[in-house]
């Protein structure tokens, strides 16, 4: 099966008998304890033992920077490659014991491979839907209807050669809805890395709607703003641990929900007052500090700060954005400059 960095691995409960299932009406749609992976000689370590888990239902996003192991820990959950160590059960099926119903639970899909490029999209979504078993017309109706939720309708006569990133991807998400019952399983592996701002948009709009629709989605992004737009819970992945796990406010307020940036009058000041900022700009003489937001907080820290009221020129008070919290937990803030 073709896996290209950047794209998205569709998986969906196939089996429409498995919804009785006990093992598959649990909580966690993705379940995963202390996976591990290394790679290479000496051993590189990329994965250091990550838990994760995924309620039935809601959008949760892996975020973190290039290389931090987003990719491995998808492709292990989606069976592609094996963990050196841990387990994982996803729709309910354990990865090693039952890769078969694993696997088998996404063989129906249309995955990337799957797409004819030379066919057009409706030819495409008919033809999966006729594989799945679906008869002729009701194979045409199922296009139909997942060209109008995709909004693929005006290129559904076109090659899928012809798509635009953000089109294309639409349709592999299509593909993998084609012939299945849903709610499903989805692993989208940075499903918006290299898309315009518009098509982001849009994708953003269908994982709302498969979300909207009782999916459960897991996705990777090295974007805050897509982990703050989208996802019920994030978990922040660095160098192969995860760091933080939440909702996208409670790790704000992580960092105590507010900061309080403030100019100094000196460098003086900037250096003897570094050590106890959360976020640091030498150039500007810029420091910002945890705080959480009241009027009263504020005052209190101005007055402990700067008794003589000579060392603060101007300052800020702002929501802790996600960007704080991930610069927090994935880079080394320097305590001095
Ligand atoms: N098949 C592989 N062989 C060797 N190293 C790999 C392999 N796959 C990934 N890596 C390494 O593992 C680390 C994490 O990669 P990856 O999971 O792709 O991270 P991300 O998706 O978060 O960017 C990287 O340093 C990468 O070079
Ligand atoms: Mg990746």
């Amino acid at each position: 099966m073709a896996y290209a960095e950047g794209g998205s691995i569709v998986i969906i409960e196939s089996d429409r008998s498995r919804r009785s299932d006990a093992r598959a009406t649990g909580r966690y749609a993705i379940e995963a304890h202390g996976l591990t992976k290394s790679y290479g000689k000496p051993a590189v370590r990329v994965l250091d033992g990550i838990d994760l888990g995924v309620e039935r239902s809601t959008v949760f996003a892996l975020l973190g920077p290039n290389g931090a192991g987003k990719t491995t820990a998808v492709r292990i959950l989606a069976t592609l490659t094996a963990a050196d160590s841990g387990t994982a059960r996803v729709a309910g099926y354990d990865i090693v014991a039952e890769r078969d119903r694993v696997r088998r639970s996404i063989s129906l899909t249309g995955q990337f491979a799957a797409v004819d490029e030379t066919q057009t999209g409706e030819e495409n979504l008919r033809m999966m839907a006729r594989l799945t078993g679906l008869s002729r017309s009701a194979a045409r109706r199922r296009a139909e209807e997942l060209l109008i939720r995709f909004d693929l309708t005006d290129a559904a006569r076109r090659q899928a050669r012809t798509y635009s990133g953000g089109m294309r991807r639409r349709l592999d998400l299509a593909a993998g809805l084609v012939g299945s019952p849903e709610p499903g399983v989805f692993f989208l592996d940075e499903p918006t890395t290299g898309l315009d701002p518009r098509s982001r948009q849009q994708l953003w709009q269908v994982v709302r709607g498969l979300a909207e629709r009782g999916a459960t989605v897991l996705l990777t992004t090295q974007y805050l703003e897509e982990a703050d737009q989208l996802a019920d819970r994030i978990a922040v992945l660095n160098k192969g641990r995860i760091v933080a796990e939440g909702t996208a406010d409670s790790l704000k307020s992580r960092i105590a929900g507010h900061r309080l940036d403030l100019v100094l009058t000196s460098r003086e000041a900037y250096l003897r007052l570094a050590g106890r900022a959360v976020h640091h700009s030498p150039e500007t003489l810029t420091l910002g500090l945890p705080t959480d937001g009241t009027a009263a907080h504020v005052r209190a820290l101005l007055d402990e700060i700067d008794p003589a009221r000579t060392e603060v020129a101007r300052l800020t008070v702002h929501s802790a954005t996600l960007d704080d919290v991930f610069l927090a937990l994935t880079t080394e803030v320097p305590a001095h400059v």
